[in-house]
């Protein structure tokens, strides 16, 4: 009893009424996973998808079963699954959908430690396909369906990378240029014929199982929190701006790059990163405290 309060009080019922779809809850610390909870915490219907490999192996199916959200196995990279998906989504849940979210990315280019300049082409063919034209793929399936709403909301998730060199992020930089680019070209086409928003939301490093893989992860985690004036965005913050970005309150809200990192994008160099940096220069330091170059 006091639990189901407690939801209700956190509950705004931004999206009472709606129906979407989420692309990418792998297991419980995946962003999308948290986007599914708040969805439905916030009154929406929804439809869960990953790849059947993931399906098999992740936890995805104890998401669907909590949420009573049923799930549909898609390769993103595959045109027939997409439709069967949009198709399948639009059945179950009753009507065109509201909302969509692509938390999608893959390279195995950093999964086999490939270095940015010995990229193997076929694997960097791969990155981009899963990592960014699924997001075409995605939208052009949705559109050529006509299986958006009016003013419904389509969201993909990047890094700054994108426009940034961030050490260690590799190919998948390139894929994230590549993803929020086909956010402002097809948010002009779909927002001048149907008025349907597309969006992405450039995040914090997080600890996930793909944030896991970038190299360094963990120095860049914690060299972000130190340069963000209000720390790093976590995946439930990030879950929190996804449900705004759908919800009727955002609705002229398009074609955008939305940096939701805690002030990171707008910071050049913290008190807390410049200490941090002060500590490890220490070393390098003579007798007398003077700074010893070379
Ligand atoms: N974790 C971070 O630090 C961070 C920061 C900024 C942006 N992002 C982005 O957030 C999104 C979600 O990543 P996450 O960190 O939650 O990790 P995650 O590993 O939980 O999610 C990635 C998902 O992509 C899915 N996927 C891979 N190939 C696919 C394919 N061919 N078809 C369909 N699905 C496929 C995986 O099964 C997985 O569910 C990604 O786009 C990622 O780049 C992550």
């Amino acid at each position: 009893m006091q639990f189901i309060l407690i939801l209700k009080i956190m509950s705004n019922n931004l999206l009472a009424g709606k129906r979407g779809i989420i692309f990418g809850a792998l297991n419980e610390m995946s962003i999308a996973w948290k986007v599914a909870e708040r969805a439905v915490e916030e009154g929406a219907k929804i439809t869960l998808s990953n790849t059947p490999l993931a399906v098999r192996m992740g936890t995805t199916n104890e998401l669907g079963e909590k949420l009573n959200a049923p799930i549909i196995a898609a390769d993103a990279t595959n045109v027939e699954d997409l439709k069967n998906v949009f198709e399948q989504s639009m059945e179950l849940l009753g009507g065109k959908i509201d909302f969509v979210l692509h938390s999608i990315g893959m390279s195995p280019n950093v999964r086999k430690k490939r270095t940015y300049d010995d990229l193997d082409y076929g694997m960097l063919n791969t990155t981009l396909d899963v990592s960014a034209i699924s997001f075409h793929k995605m939208i052009q399936t949705a559109k050529k369906l006509d299986a958006i709403n009016e003013y419904g909301s389509i969201v993909a998730l990047s890094y700054i990378a994108a426009q940034r060199t961030m050490v260690g992020y590799n190919d998948m930089a390139d894929a994230k240029s590549l993803l929020e680019s086909i956010a402002r070209s097809f948010g002009y086409v779909y927002g001048r014929e149907k008025s349907v928003r597309i969006n992405t939301i450039s995040q914090s490093p997080t600890i996930t199982t793909a944030g896991s893989g970038v190299k360094g992860m963990d120095n860049l985690y914690d060299f972000a929190e130190r340069m963000s004036p209000v720390g790093n965005a976590t995946a439930d913050d990030c879950a929190n701006y996804c449900i705004v970005m759908f919800s009727d309150l955002t609705r002229k809200v398009t074609m955008q790059n939305l940096f939701h990192d805690g002030g990171f994008s707008s910071m050049g160099m913290s008190y807390r990163a410049m200490e941090q940096y002060i500590k490890g220069i220490d070393e390098y330091r003579d007798e007398d405290g003077n700074i010893v170059y070379g």
